[in-house]
């Protein structure tokens, strides 16, 4: 555990005292300005190690680079605003970054700072590099804060963040072993070597879903089209053009694949011919012929074997459950999950989505309007449980 200079810093105490009674082994890292607010003493009296603070402590080096491999998990509660822009910028000015910087375990944070501090722009770019990164953010919770202001950004209570720790643990080998494939992101079919045709995806979706896989312990291959958004480096990345390409990846990987989720938005259509010259405009209309490309749900549907899971998407604007159904059924899918563009807040580019899950046995899961990465959750949680039924 990491205690940065907050005064929320007090709780950690509690907090020490809850872990060590579920059983937990655990050691503590303070910043210089954590000590302000309690005291090492209390800490390694409460955790029963050695609270450390300083690289050198005694004429003796603290091994940064085994601390972060003798974790299950590091957790830097509370996280302050300071701490957190040093993460997102990888600045290693004290023994907690070392060891952040050196861990190779799943990191988790609880921030705490004042509200106005919460909502800057800065920090909420940080924030989302930090999330890009796969570092897990515990949501802050709105109260009494030490400036008097009422409002967000004290730090999850000791109890919070517990039940939060148990429910990391309980779920986070579920695919292990598992071997899952996901595709994401459009495709861009080209008409000449500058022109192609696209879409709006930009492969949020898909993204959070392949980082929730990998949380969940399973062995991730990503097969992203084109899109700026960074991904987890733990997941096998395929990044690819076109419909084709995506199928070829695809079809590939499939084989050895316990679950594919196919969340990509793949272009029905391509360019019957690519022109190898960039095609000139003349006075008259310019006709394209498109062609059909592959159907890659479908023709892994057609593939799949009794023990692979298999679960598509689908993008309605009218009759969504009749459509949903019909390609549950024509692409032999185990699941669909139905996202409609009809509601505000949810599709393409957004941060939000709002699902409905169809499965193969009639089963029907309705969801609110949620976080990307909250419905990637619920999505990876439903197949878990379809794939065990
Ligand atoms: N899909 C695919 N290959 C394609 C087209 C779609 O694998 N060439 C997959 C998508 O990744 C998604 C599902 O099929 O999981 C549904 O895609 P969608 O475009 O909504 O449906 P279509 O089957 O293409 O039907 P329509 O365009 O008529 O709605």
């Amino acid at each position: 555990m990491g205690i940065t200079g907050s005064i929320a810093a007090y709780k950690t105490a509690v907090l020490t005292r809850l872990l060590i009674r579920s059983g937990a082994e655990v050691k503590i890292i303070m910043t210089p300005a954590a000590k302000d607010f309690v005291t090492p003493l209390s800490l390694s009296t409460l955790s029963r190690n050695p609270v450390l603070s300083d690289l050198a402590e005694n004429d003796s080096w603290s091994n940064h680079v085994m601390l972060g491999r003798w974790a299950d998990l590091m957790l830097i509660a509370p996280l302050s605003c300071n701490t957190l822009a040093k993460m997102a910028n990888g600045i290693c000015d004290n023994l907690l970054m070392a060891v952040y910087l050196s861990a190779t375990c799943p990191v988790a944070v609880a921030p705490a700072m004042d509200e106005d501090m919460w909502h800057h722009d800065k920090t909420r770019e940080n924030l989302k590099k930090l999330s890009e990164t796969g570092i897990r953010i515990l949501p802050v919770e709105s109260g009494e804060l030490a400036s008097g202001l009422v409002g967000e950004g004290r730090m999850a209570e000791p109890e919070a963040i517990l039940q939060w720790l148990m429910h990391y643990f309980a779920t986070r080998n579920e695919l292990s072993g598992k071997r899952v494939l996901v595709t994401a992101g459009p495709t861009q079919e080209m008409i000449d070597p500058v022109r192609y045709i696209g879409n709006h995806s930009t492969g949020k979706m898909g993204i959070a879903i392949a980082e929730e896989m990998l949380f969940r312990g399973a062995s991730v291959t990503l097969i992203l089209g084109p899109t700026y958004l960074s991904v987890n480096p733990a997941i096998k990345l395929v990044r690819v053009r076109s419909a084709e390409d995506m199928y070829l990846a695809c079809d590939q990987v499939f084989p050895e694949t316990d679950i594919a989720v196919m969340s990509a938005a793949v272009a029905d259509y391509r360019p019957l011919e690519q022109a190898p010259q960039k095609i000139k405009k003349t006075e008259s209309a310019l006709n394209l012929q498109l062609t059909r490309t592959k159907d890659i749900l479908k023709s892994l549907g057609e593939k799949k074997k009794s023990n692979q899971f298999l679960a598509g998407f689908a993008l309605e604007t009218e009759n969504e459950k009749a459509n949903a159904l019909k390609k549950l059924a024509e692409k032999n899918a185990d699941m669909i999950v139905l996202n409609s563009l009809g509601d505000e807040g949810a599709g393409f580019g957004h941060d939000t989505n709002k699902i409905t899950i169809f499965d193969k046995q009639g089963g029907v899961h309705g969801f609110e309007m949620k976080p990307k990465k909250e419905v990637a959750a619920d999505i990876v949680n439903t197949i878990i449980q379809l794939f065990h039924a």
